[in-house]
């Protein structure tokens, strides 16, 4: 529910001071609520900001954490997912962080294990602490989000951020629009409660925040791969373009950018109304607010047992 997101977004806001301050992290380090505890981050997909943060987030907690290398592991040998899983599980991890290429592969190895499962990302179907931290830097930055007109832009077929993205923030208030060509659009997009552009410059129009995808090339067939320079010349968001956006608008996008494909670089690098490395920060935030309560139950504090 709305109620249940705004709660754990102000979990999260509880961390962003002690990130900050180098002072503050060396006392949390001392007595961080996952002393003691294992967290074991395996990622079947690249990625810089979401491992990254995942880990920063659960060593500033305490936990001892422990990156599973898809690439060195017994994965190349051919194991299975599940016995992968049922590998890590035999360890007795107090959480598994996982990135998978698979729709649905994490809440398939999330019935098989004995600990919480965090999704970092599986396949086009849901990135939900990337979605928690996108709302967080809105609300941050906007004051609200309730009411709020959102034109989330790009490959949206492919993207499970804009899939969180539409859920989220649409039980949070916020006027959603997809934004792309229709061949980048998912066939049920009519029933995701958004509403659908397939012009840039009429989804732009009064638009409070923007949120950019790259095209997602991993996950396209070769016929469909349109070439990044008509991509651009349609779908680029350039500074004209954007002039079609509320004057204060918010420029969001949850990387990695690829500039002069689906943004220019004059508007990726223009720090009065970029937020992307905010998402990045508030990242950090959302996913220690995720560990703590999601070991909760574990760690038997009161009211969670
Ligand atoms: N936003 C995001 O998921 O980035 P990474 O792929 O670098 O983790």
């Amino acid at each position: 529910t709305g109620a249940q997101a705004s709660w754990l977004l102000d979990e999260a806001e509880r961390w962003i001071d002690i990130n900050r301050d180098p002072a503050k992290r060396v006392l949390l380090h001392g007595d961080g609520a996952l002393r003691g505890l294992t967290q074991i981050n395996a990622f079947f997909e690249n990625s810089t900001r979401t491992l990254l943060s995942f880990e920063i987030a659960g060593k500033r907690l305490g936990a001892d954490v422990v990156n599973m290398g898809v690439s060195t592991s017994s994965v190349k040998k051919g194991e299975t997912l599940l016995d992968t899983a049922l590998t890590l599980n035999a360890m007795h991890p107090d959480v598994i962080v996982i990135r998978h290429g698979l729709s649905g592969a994490v809440q398939l190895i999330s019935e098989k294990v004995d600990c919480p499962v965090l999704n970092a990302g599986d396949g086009r179907h849901e990135h939900p602490t990337q979605a928690l931290l996108d709302a967080l830097t809105i609300r941050r930055r906007l004051g609200s989000i309730a009411g709020k007109t959102v034109a989330i832009c790009g490959d949206i077929l492919h993207s499970r951020v804009a899939r969180s993205n539409f859920a989220l923030l649409g039980t949070l208030g916020a006027k959603v629009r997809a934004v792309a060509p229709r061949t980048l659009l998912p066939a049920d997009v009519e029933r995701l409660g958004v509403e659908v552009f397939t012009n840039m410059d009429a989804g732009l129009e009064g638009a409070d925040v923007v949120m950019m995808l790259r095209l997602q090339r991993e996950r396209m067939s070769s016929a469909f791969v349109p070439s990044s320079r008509e991509y651009f010349h349609f779908f680029g968001l350039t500074p004209a373009r954007l002039a079609a956006a509320k004057s204060d608008v918010l420029v969001m996008h949850p990387g990695p950018m690829n500039r002069g494909v689906e943004i220019d670089s004059a508007v990726a690098d223009d720090i009065t109304r970029s937020g992307v490395t905010e998402q990045v920060e508030m990242g950090v935030a959302v996913r220690m607010a995720c560990l703590d309560v999601l070991t909760r139950r574990t760690r038997k504090v009161e009211g969670w047992a």
